[in-house]
């Protein structure tokens, strides 16, 4: 059997960023709740809230870490087997990317280190102010990856020029010309130009069209994985009656971010689909399995897409639905543009896209019912006592992660056969000009073959021409099951981690903040004099000049009270 390169190199990719995404959502989510708890803990200095942000932050720091070592991979196979495509986005994704690099992960990481590790080392107001700097980052972070995402869905602020590379002469010298210019010539591979987008407009590339609903839609997937994440591991403590009243609290500050999120995504949901029936037409048909264009359109909600039939099997659907959600149009009647308007080399596979659409608003309902009902019985002061939710809410997490895969399973697949989605040929009105045999038309751009002969192509990039072509579909097959041994090994790890800490529970709540532990650390010192000093709430001037132990020594006195 031979052995293709480019579905090798995309099940490479997808088995990659798959495995790596489930921790970014993880800890952007579980950033906002342990800015929550911190939060609480400032106003009330209730012990019982630092406890909990204590024992999410171990787990946010295991996740954290899991998440790097799993996403350095990516950077790397941008190189190895899509250098094509990376020499074509370089301009637009090596500024979004540095970004993310200098903004975002060097806050994160920095502030890291002060939430894990400085509970005993500096005061609560600087340890709030990092758990916000730790959440900020983690969000930034996923602003930059959402941005060159959505460039590549819907490019804005750039344009397709050809690359150029330097003439050199006999001695492979580089020339200039007689005003000290580099001589540069059109840089051609297998008889045609190499092309590249080029930014023109900074801004307009980072709010092109679908940044905006992406990256929301995007964070709001992310606070339901971190809240469901907890709500499950806080409903599996209730069932085991194990540490009760901690699992209580922490559920219902998830709980609050849960239904919320699940309510926005819904309606920002329905906003994004819009906004790809815009831009990406035969993505959003191929989702709803969508081939006529003609008259009124049906919403499927089941049913067995077949492409070759170019037709939806077994279908049970809303007449005009599809109309209505797309053009919010009350008479269910407009027509909105099928598969059969897309030229058949220029249609997305159909199963995928049809079945991952499903699963993610299947899921996202469920999680809708599922917190408002909780809230109902949380009123009706019975939430607790119903073990059959409980374990829903244990099974949940499980389901938030599917919802975040199939997500993106959906908007990558029903993206192709473009890498980068060309932008569509549209007239004064926006609305898009089709051909004169009744298609979808994409923007093309000129170059000149080495002759002068001009050359056309799309203003975009397919997948099959974005792969690395040096690279040979046997060495992408062995590095995938390279990745999956060691994927395969980190996702043990993890769980193994995870499930220790989840046995371990959280730590009793201490009064103050971090005052036992630094008195201990004194003690163990064997410092006599200053053990007497502590024991008596007494401190010399070099102790006191310690900002650590200056705050013990106000512990020692007001246990419980402000001592920032
Ligand atoms: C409940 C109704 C929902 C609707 C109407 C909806 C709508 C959409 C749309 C239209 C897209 C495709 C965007 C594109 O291709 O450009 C999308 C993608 C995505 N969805 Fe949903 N969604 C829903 C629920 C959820 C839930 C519950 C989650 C996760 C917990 C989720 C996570 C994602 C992710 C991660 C993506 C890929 C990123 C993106 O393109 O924005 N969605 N969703």
């Amino acid at each position: 059997m031979e052995l293709d390169l480019v579905f090798l190199s995309r099940i490479q990719f997808a088995l990659t960023i798959m495995f790596h995404y489930l921790f970014p959502p993880l800890t952007i989510g579980m950033g906002v709740v342990l800015v929550y708890l911190g939060g609480m803990y400032l106003k009330t200095r209730d012990p019982a809230y630092q406890q909990a942000q204590k024992f999410w932050t171990r787990i946010f720091g295991l996740n954290f870490a899991i998440g790097v070592a799993s996403g350095i991979v990516m950077e790397f196979q941008f190189g190895t087997n899509w250098a094509t495509y990376s020499r074509f986005v370089g301009d637009v994704f090596g500024s979004a990317l540095a970004a993310e690099g200098i903004f975002a992960f060097f806050l994160e990481s920095g502030f890291l280190a002060v939430l894990i590790f400085g509970w005993n080392r500096v005061g609560p107001r600087m340890h709030f102010f990092s758990t916000c700097m730790v959440s900020l980052g983690s969000i930034f972070s996923s602003i930059w990856i959402v941005v060159a995402n959505s460039w590549q869905q819907t490019p804005a602020g750039s344009h397709i020029v050809p690359m150029t590379r330097e003439v050199l002469d006999e001695h492979g010298q580089r020339m200039f010309n007689e005003n000290g210019e580099l001589i540069t010539a059109p840089w051609i591979i297998d008889g045609t130009p190499v092309m590249r987008a080029e930014v023109t407009d900074f801004w307009a590339m980072v709010f092109n069209p679908s940044t905006g609903y992406r990256l929301s839609h995007v964070l709001l997937g992310c606070f339901i994985m971190g809240s469901f994440f907890i709500l499950s591991i806080c409903a599996w403590y209730i069932l085991k009656k194990k540490h009760v009243d901690f699992a209580k609290r922490s559920f219902r500050g998830a709980l609050l971010l849960a239904t919320v999120s699940s309510l926005l995504i819904a309606i920002n949901g329905h906003q994004q689909a819009q906004n790809v029936y815009q831009y990406q037409p035969a993505k959003l048909a191929a989702f709803e399995g969508h081939y006529e264009s003609d008259g009124s359109a049906d919403l499927t909600l089941f049913g067995i897409p077949d492409a070759e039939a170019e037709t939806v099997h077994a279908r049970v659907a809303i007449p005009g639905g599809l109309s209505f959600l797309v053009h919010d149009d009350l008479s269910f009647s407009k027509p909105v543009l099928g598969l059969d308007q897309i030229r058949p080399e220029h249609r997305p596979p159909i199963w995928i896209p049809f079945i991952s659409w499903r699963l993610m608003i299947g899921i996202g309902t469920f999680f809708i019912l599922l917190t408002l009902f909780s809230y109902f019985l949380l009123w009706k002061g019975t939430l607790f006592e119903k073990r059959w939710i409980m374990w829903a809410y244990v099974a949940s997490a499980g389901l938030a992660v599917v919802a975040n895969q199939v997500g993106w399973v959906a908007a990558e697949v029903g993206r192709q056969p473009w890498i980068v989605h060309p932008p569509i040929v549209r007239g004064d009105d926006g609305n898009p000009i089709l051909d004169e045999e009744g298609y979808l038309q994409y923007k093309m751009v000129e170059a000149a073959l080495p002759d002068g002969t001009p050359y056309q192509r799309y203003a975009g990039l397919s997948t099959e021409d974005g792969v690395s072509k040096a690279v040979a579909a046997e060495h992408v097959a062995a590095s995938i099951v390279m990745f999956l041994f060691i994927y395969m090994l980190l996702g043990a790890v993890w769980i193994f981690i995870l499930n220790k800490k989840i046995q371990h529970g959280p730590d009793p709540p201490e009064e103050g903040f971090g005052e036992s532990k630094t008195v201990n650390m004194f003690r163990l010192e064997g410092d006599r004099e200053h053990q007497h000093r502590a024991d008596a709430g007494l401190w010399d001037d070099t102790v006191q000049r310690d900002d650590t132990v200056q705050r013990d020594d106000t512990v020692q006195k007001t246990p419980g009270g402000d001592h920032d």
